[in-house]
């Protein structure tokens, strides 16, 4: 049973909505570039839609200090008039004040208003309840359907929740189911893959997931700093001296890390012919570890038929820097056919990890993809979330 009440427990017909999506979208030229976390808002939205709310959506873009145009969320709500054609959509050019009660009152069931960036308001990131208070007068219902800003505890992620009946959105349900599946009740054995630059941002996640899984392969440049704690030469590579003596612990700890046994090197990333692949003994002084070698991936991939369940954060190498691409792409690719065949539950999210997965043209193949960054990895930290504790004690 959910831990929060959903859309399921609620009649919003004629009800003004409160929506909080995370349309925090990349822009480029002004144009949003990457449309993927407002399609995975629009279920929530059309439901609300034609069950005849009155949506008003709260978002954030960017970390805007006080008002700052560059960081309007005009475009996005331009974005979002064409996903949602032919539904009205209106854009508010403030997030506070009468302009946005009046706006409020012209809306009409299955419409929707979205307010100007929440983040220009100096009391959303204070978590002010008087700001709080000021939202919740705008609507009936709060719905909070953005889990990758649960983290924060912010007026509209959190503070409304206590003025407001409460519910989580499909999106929001969707993440949550398919983080338990994969982390808290994963059919076993469950392989981590965490890769990236550094060890040190880390941490937490990394030691969390060494009590929870039966396999942690370690990729990216933070897998230098692992070589390097076990003696191994790494040459000119990307490292962390002062991690060394930590990384050591970490790999004390137990016997479940999969570190490369061969990588791909060079003398820079334009160097893109004649590259050598090396067992991880054999790296030469000047030579820098940009990607894992095929005998990794081979090892990786073995292992992952046994396995059930994978969760996966980070590149295994430069992925943006082809040929560097070659270990992730392949690892990636070996993740989504097993999925498809039924044998594996891929789940992914965080940072880099989205581009890295549409870049191996796999983001359809895996079992679920979270688009959240911060959100994702405190959840896996086994840090509680301040937006999901809100919805939470709501059903309590
Ligand atoms: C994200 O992009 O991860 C979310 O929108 C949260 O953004 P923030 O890190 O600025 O709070």
């Amino acid at each position: 049973m959910s831990p929060f009440l959903t859309l399921d427990h609620v009649d919003v017909r004629g009800k003004r909505v409160l929506v909080r999506l995370d349309l925090n979208l990349p822009l480029q030229n002004g144009h949003v570039s990457d449309l993927t976390r407002l399609e995975r808002s629009l279920p929530t939205l059309k439901e609300l839609a034609s069950h005849g709310a009155k949506i008003i959506i709260l978002s954030h873009l960017g970390r805007p200090k006080g008002i700052d145009q560059s960081l309007t969320l005009a475009p996005i709500a331009e974005a979002l008039k064409k996903a949602m054609a032919p539904t009205p959509v209106f854009f508010c050019e403030t997030s506070q004040g009468p302009l946005v009660e009046k706006a409020i009152q012209n809306l009409h069931m299955g419409e929707i208003l979205i307010l100007e960036n929440i983040r220009f308001v100096e009391g959303e990131e204070k978590n002010d309840p008087a700001f709080a208070k000021e939202i919740a007068k705008w609507g009936d219902i709060y719905v909070n359907d953005a889990f990758s800003t649960a983290h924060r505890a912010h007026a509209s992620t959190e503070g409304i929740a206590h003025f407001l009946p409460s519910y989580a959105g499909r999106l929001m349900e969707e993440e949550l189911k398919a983080l338990h599946l994969a982390f808290d009740n994963p059919k076993r054995p469950l392989m981590a893959i965490v890769g990236g630059a550094k060890v040190s941002t880390k941490l937490p996640l990394l030691k969390s997931l060494l009590s929870k899984v039966d396999v942690l392969v370690i990729g990216g440049a933070m897998a230098n700093t692992f070589l390097a704690a076990e003696g191994y030469p790494i040459g000119a590579s990307l490292y962390e001296p002062d991690l060394l003596k930590t990384t050591r612990e970490l790999l004390n700890e137990g016997n479940k890390f999969l570190l490369p046994e061969d990588v791909v090197v060079a003398h820079n990333l334009e160097e893109k012919k004649n590259l050598q692949s090396r067992l991880t003994s054999d790296v030469k002084e000047n030579e820098k570890i940009f990607d894992i070698g095929s005998l990794t991936c081979e090892k990786i991939l073995q292992k992952m038929k046994e396995y059930h369940t994978l969760l996966w954060n980070g590149p295994l190498g430069v992925f943006e820097t082809p040929p560097f691409d070659k270990g992730t792409v392949r690892v990636a690719q070996g993740a989504a056919q097993l999925t498809k065949k039924g044998s594996l539950l891929s789940v992914a999210g965080g940072g880099d990890t989205v581009a890295a997965l549409a870049h191996a043209g796999v983001l359809e193949d895996f079992s679920y993809i979270s688009t959240a960054g911060g959100a994702f990895l405190e959840w896996l930290e086994g840090k509680s979330l301040p937006g999901i504790e809100a919805l939470e004690r709501q059903k309590a």
